[in-house]
């Protein structure tokens, strides 16, 4: 077990990569909080890794609100008296709009979550690991690296995840703070939902992949396990790509 008695929180942790990620953290030894505005499937997320013999609670947060997120730290630390991982996961898609269509409230409710709900989390969490040093992943994706038709505000906010991972690690290096990202291809979760309704386009979609599938959720959640653990001791500021390959080659 590489993360025995270490405090994890996971938000988005009640569905897709955020519940197989605070599963896997919790199979390695973690106590894990899930924050998570879904509290039906967040605090079936918890019981199950207690089901497991895993020690987990869930506390509703909203990852869009700084106050919400900065109660997240506080109640973990009141909970399990630390904290040592921050996964900074939640994350929203929007439907497909060319910009010139794009509804603005679209975008800053994409932004919200998942650029601003980021920064929140490195801050609360930054904060609270200042004495005793720890490790923040964010959730980025290959859409913060290569652009898609239609999916403008998703790629401004992961843009940004990818830059403030990177100026974060630089300012928290002094508090023995790691700051890194995963980023994911495609993964077989709801926020593809919309893209599976249509079988012949999903079909499509999976041939498109290097290998001719999607990632499962916890394909991306061991390299999350990894990116916590003292094994990835010296990656800083670095963003793992989970995506057999996709921002690697031309479509
Ligand atoms: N699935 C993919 O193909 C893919 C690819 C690259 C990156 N990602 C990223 O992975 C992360 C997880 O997405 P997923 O694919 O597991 O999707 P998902 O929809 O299965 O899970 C997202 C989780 O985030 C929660 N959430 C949404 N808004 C929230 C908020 N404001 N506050 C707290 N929780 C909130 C949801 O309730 C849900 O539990 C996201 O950041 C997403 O952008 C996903």
């Amino acid at each position: 077990m590489r993360l025995k008695d270490r405090v994890a929180i996971v938000t988005g942790g009640a569905k897709g990569i955020g519940r197989a990620s605070a599963l896997e953290l919790a199979r390695e030894g973690a106590k894990v909080v899930v924050g998570d505005i879904d509290r039906a499937e967040g605090e079936r997320t918890a019981f199950e890794i207690v089901e497991k013999g895993g020690t987990a609670r869930f506390i509703h947060a909203d990852t869009s609100d700084y106050e919400s997120v900065e109660g997240l730290v506080k109640e973990t630390i009141r909970s399990f008296g630390r904290l040592d991982i921050m996964f900074n996961n939640a994350g929203i898609g929007n439907p497909p709009v060319s910009v010139l269509d794009m509804p603005p409230e679209e975008y800053h409710r994409t932004v919200a979550v998942n650029q601003h709900g980021v920064f929140y989390g490195i801050k609360a969490a930054g904060n609270a690991m200042k004495e005793k040093g720890g490790v923040i992943i964010n959730t980025a994706s290959v859409y913060g690296f290569f652009a898609d038709r239609r999916h403008f505000p998703y790629h401004a906010s992961k843009g940004a995840v990818v830059m403030m991972t990177k100026a974060a690690a630089l300012e928290l290096a002094r508090y023995n703070i790691r700051v890194v990202a995963v980023a994911p291809g495609l993964v077989d979760t709801e926020i593809v939902a919309p893209w599976k309704q249509r079988p012949d386009l999903w079909r499509t979609v999976e041939k498109a992949q290097m290998r001719g599938r999607v990632a499962k959720p916890e394909e991306v959640a061991k390299a999350v396990a990894f990116l916590a653990s003292d094994d990835a001791s010296f990656v800083n500021g670095s963003v793992l790509f989970v995506d057999d390959g996709a921002a690697s080659f031309k479509r």
